[in-house]
């Protein structure tokens, strides 16, 4: 999977080349590359922002500057032909991005917003199987609304995603939130991909996960509940799936309520 990043602090970004992001890469399973929104500007300032149309406080994201940089990265070559050589390096001779499947696949932008729908697990599913992805971080308060606008009239497949009800100081941290939970999910990724079949929000009937205990079976006057040393496969099932049932409804009875019918067995129309 190919993925760009644009930010105006592109350096956030160097953590990607740790842990299992960093060993994907290694593989060639991530290509990543984090862009500096600046190198498509062409005023003595680097100037990205300006005051907002209206009034009201902070600055708003230029639509010009944004557009140089993803016109480029997007292939849709127009005004970017007067690049500078940093621009033009970016867009050195790559081999077209590719799907899950091999297929040369369409990018897909995402811009982080505090004011759009809730980026989900579902979504991290769908996007994990993209082959670009290209990220635009806004800063300030924000980009102008024209960007996405545009580049959905361009027929680009454009998404705008909150991470959670907070404001975070611009969307660096949101992509890279983003960026863990789709990655994790490609085929190769994990080095145990059944660790990602059970866990919470997976799957039709998305329910939080139930407790976790390791050995010894009793510390500290604590103890591992009975059922899990039994070694009866079927009980264990049984009781981690009430468990998960009974903190879901406790915890996130929104997700109870969300719950596909058809997502229930018999057993647990019974607890
Ligand atoms: N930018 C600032 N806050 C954000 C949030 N909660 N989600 C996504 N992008 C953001």
């Amino acid at each position: 999977m190919k993925i760009d990043i644009v930010s105006v602090f592109p350096e956030y970004f160097e953590v990607l080349n740790l842990s299992l992001m960093g060993k994907a890469q290694d593989k060639g399973l991530l290509e990543i590359t984090a862009h500096n929104l600046r190198d498509w500007t062409h005023d003595v300032h680097h100037s990205v922002d300006d005051t907002p149309v209206g009034g009201g406080a902070g600055m708003v994201m230029k639509p010009e500057v944004w557009a140089e940089c993803l016109d480029e990265l997007l292939g849709l070559g127009a005004p970017a032909q007067q690049e500078s050589s940093a621009q033009a390096e970016a867009a050195t001779m790559q081999p077209p991005a590719t799907d899950a499947h091999g297929s040369a696949a369409a990018p897909v932008l995402i811009f982080p917003n505090p004011s759009a729908p809730l980026f989900t697990q579902r979504d991290a599913t769908e996007l994990s199987h993209a082959g670009h992805l290209l990220f635009g971080c806004g800063r300030y308060e924000g980009y102008d609304s024209r960007i996405p606008d545009y580049y959905r009239a361009q027929g680009i497949d454009v998404r705008e995603y909150s991470i959670g009800d907070y404001v975070l100081n611009g969307g660096e941290v949101a992509v890279s939130v983003m960026l863990e939970a789709i990655t994790r999910l490609m085929p190769g990724f994990m080095g145990n991909p059944d660790s990602i079949v059970e866990e919470s929000y997976t799957g039709e009937g998305a329910l939080l996960e139930h407790r976790q205990y390791t050995k010894p079976a009793v510390w500290r006057g604590l103890k591992v509940p009975d059922v899990l040393l039994s070694g009866d496969h079927g009980k264990v099932d049984r009781f981690r799936r009430d468990e998960a049932l009974a903190r879901t409804n406790d915890i996130r009875p929104d997700l109870i309520k969300a719950l596909d019918c058809k997502a229930l067995d018999k057993a647990d129309r019974k607890t």
